[in-house]
């Protein structure tokens, strides 16, 4: 049993050693020449960066307005905030990312939460497959976790579950909701306009499993609330890993489409912000992103989550590297057989290049040439490589800081002592990702913003969020107050 493991902790300065283009020896003068010409379409400038904000904090405020804008800005049927001092045993179940995960999270009060999880593996067919298969999947490893983790249920009593469902669902209440799309690699048929929570329970109901769904639930919610618990003056809750969004606390005069109870105050919105230009108009798209975009199960869709979320980064990479290569500016022209196909060049790779600070790039030498298979490199072009996978990651991490900042600005909350929980393997483990942002954050809002805002990992935020939500919801039947 692990306990509080949601705590915010510090993170260490990610020691990204950076290639100065100027040091490389090129080969020729077309090769420093495509070198400084993907630096140029790579590069966010802050002025760019400052009118992807300008340009995201009015598609917030379309959004607020009226369902089926290009930023959702779901109303999660969440109200008010936690205290930390709640009280309860509830089952997480977090479908969304790479693994499924059944948690079982007890809340003591204070503070304090010790949680037991266990990881199962979504097959790559059952996301593409049928819907219903899908469900009964996440139905049958709930039941396997009971009965690993002996928990039994007495009498006609029911377990209350938190659904951490992390796609994009219009909600109706704090236990329903349709499905707008799929994203992050799910396909699953037959499921967009339907009910997920229908869809659980039914599996639960068919296999005689005492779980009632009592909460579905954005990660990005999940997380805010799992932070909260810890960090009273959390704003903000973010996901940056195989896809990518935010979360953050809204005034209900400024919901205009909000036609629930007017009494409360506060509200919080997923705001789905992946899917942010799908018009196409601010982000400083390349070939490289439209080759992927075009390649992928959802072609014109969640085009920022495209260029900033763990799962994509890789491939555009890759895109990067097979066009130097086919110029002959790479490996001689040479491809090894592994990088020929889609998807190998792994986002968790760009993390270890990142962090290659050794002079020959040994770490760089190690994955191209031991794990995709590259006869031998020259450190011309471990260097190349090691320069792309900065740029894309770069770039990656100052859109991040676009969003937040439209997100801060809007709520006036940089100005004010203020959280954002972060969880997401791309944050945790990508070097700099957080200094970057934080980089960004000051371009936008000066000096000051280093002092007010703090950014905390919300490790396995999305499980305890969603627990924390179960929890509420049932005290108070729709909403959290
Ligand atoms: C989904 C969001 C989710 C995010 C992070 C996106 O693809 O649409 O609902 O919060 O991924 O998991």
């Amino acid at each position: 049993m692990s306990s509080t493991p949601i705590a915010s902790k510090v993170i260490p300065k990610a020691s990204r050693v950076k290639i100065d283009p100027a040091q490389i020896e090129y080969t020729s003068d077309k090769q420093k020449n495509a070198v400084q010409a993907l630096i140029d379409e790579f590069t966010i400038s802050p002025e760019l960066l400052k009118d992807i904000k300008n340009n995201f904090m009015e598609g917030m405020q379309k959004g607020l307005k009226k369902d089926g804008e290009t930023l959702a800005m779901i109303t999660s049927y969440v109200m008010g905030r936690l205290d930390g001092s709640e009280v309860g045993s509830y089952l997480a179940l977090d479908v969304g990312g790479t693994n499924l995960r059944v948690v079982s999270v007890h809340l003591t009060g204070g503070g304090e939460i010790s949680t037991r999880q266990t990881k199962y593996r979504i097959d790559e067919k059952l996301k593409v497959g049928d819907a219903k298969a899908l469900f009964d999947f996440m139905a049958v490893c709930v039941d396997n976790f009971l009965d690993e983790h002996q928990i039994v249920v007495r009498g006609d009593t029911q377990i209350e579950l938190g659904f951490t469902f992390s796609f994009p669902v219009l909600q109706t209440s704090i236990n329903r909701g349709t499905l707008i799309s799929w994203t992050k690699g799910f396909n699953a048929a037959g499921m967009v306009g339907k009910d997920p929570v229908a869809y659980l329970q039914d599996a639960f109901n068919r296999r005689h499993i005492p779980v009632r769904v009592a909460a579905l639930v954005n990660d990005t919610v999940g997380t805010l609330l799992a932070h909260a618990y810890h960090h009273p003056d959390t704003v903000m809750g973010v996901i940056l890993g195989t896809g990518c969004n935010g979360a953050y606390i809204e005034q209900i005069s400024n919901i205009e489409k909000w036609k629930g109870d007017a009494a409360a105050k506060e509200m919080v919105i997923n705001m789905e912000f992946g899917a942010f230009d799908k018009e196409r108009t601010i982000l400083p798209l390349t070939m490289f992103d439209n080759k992927m975009d075009r390649k992928s199960v959802n072609p014109n869709k969640q085009i920022l989550e495209k260029m900033i979320a763990g799962m994509y980064l890789g491939e555009i990479t890759r895109n990067v590297l097979l066009n130097l290569i086919d110029r002959r500016l790479l490996f001689e022209g040479h491809i090894s057989p592994d990088l020929n196909q889609m998807w190998t060049f792994e986002t968790a790779y760009m993390s270890t290049i990142e962090a290659d600070a050794s002079p020959t790039l040994h770490a760089t030498r190690k994955i191209l040439e031991s794990t995709l298979s590259f006869p031998a490199t020259s450190l011309n072009d471990r260097q190349i490589v090691k320069l792309v996978v900065e740029l894309v990651g770069k770039r990656a991490a100052r859109l991040s800081a676009a969003a937040l900042a439209g997100i801060l600005e809007h709520t006036g909350s940089w100005k004010q002592k203020s959280a954002i929980g972060i969880d997401g393997s791309l944050f945790e483990y990508y070097p700099s990702f957080d200094t970057d942002i934080m980089d960004g954050l000051e371009e936008v809002f000066g000096p000051v913003v280093r002092k007010n805002i703090s950014i905390g990992l919300a490790q396995d935020g999305s499980g305890v969020g969603a627990a924390l939500c179960a929890l509420l919801a049932a005290k108070h039947s729709t909403s959290v107050v």
